[in-house]
């Protein structure tokens, strides 16, 4: 089963994008090794939105080397040739497509976006990994990296801080259990009940 990541740059604040979809916080001196990051993945999953966002910087699916599945309602997919259009049943059709074999050696999906379809697919339990770049800006409104909706519990995998500011965050979308994290057999520091010390006025 290949691995599906959400992974994205994120204001301070919680937002994906500034209110009116601004990228310019999103800085290309970040530090961030994209290609690095590029090489780690053979196929983009993303919502109508993200895409049109994607097309307006002239960036293309391709041209990361990958293919790319567009989940929307409202594309007609003989005008978009190069992407697979999602249309209907989206979680049958991303665990479909995460049981499917990717390149050898295997490489992830990467869901990069937006929020309304992470929202979607994490109460569907198909995401894998939660990777949040945090820039140091606070946008004050836009678009949110999760739309308001159900409780998820996160596990922390990797954090790293780059000398531009920025927090690299990584967690698993399913925490291991609370009994596998912890050893049972060690005791807590704390077994023994400490003296109560009696305060003088
Ligand atoms: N900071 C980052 O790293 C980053 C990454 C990605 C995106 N972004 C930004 O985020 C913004 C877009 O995010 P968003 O959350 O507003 O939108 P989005 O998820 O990209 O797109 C929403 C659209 O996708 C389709 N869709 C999503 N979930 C669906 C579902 N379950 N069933 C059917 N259709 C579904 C619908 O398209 P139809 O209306 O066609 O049906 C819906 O209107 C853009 O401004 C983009 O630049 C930022």
């Amino acid at each position: 089963m290949r691995r599906l990541r959400y992974n994205v740059a994120m204001s301070l604040d919680g937002f994906i994008a500034g209110p009116k979809g601004e990228y310019d916080w999103i800085t290309p001196n970040s530090g961030i090794d994209f290609a690095a990051l590029y090489r780690q993945f053979d196929t983009l999953l993303m919502g109508r939105l993200t895409y049109d966002a994607m097309r307006a910087k002239g960036m293309s699916a391709k041209g990361m080397g990958m293919k790319a599945f567009v989940v929307s309602t409202t594309l007609k997919p003989e005008q978009h040739p190069d992407v697979t259009i999602i249309a209907r049943n989206v979680p049958e059709a991303v665990a479909a497509l995460k049981a499917q074999p990717g390149s050898i050696p295997q490489k992830d999906i990467w869901l990069c976006g937006g929020g309304a379809l992470f929202r979607c697919l994490l109460d569907a339990g198909l995401v894998d990994s939660v990777e949040v770049s945090v820039f140091p800006v606070l946008l004050g409104s836009g678009v949110p990296l999760l739309p308001v909706g159900r409780r998820a519990s996160l596990h922390l995998e990797e954090s790293k801080t780059l000398p531009s500011g920025i927090l690299m965050l990584k967690y698993a979308a399913a925490p291991k259990p609370l009994s596998s994290a912890r050893p049972t057999s060690a005791k807590p520091k704390s077994a023994k009940p400490k003296s109560v010390r009696k305060r003088t006025a």
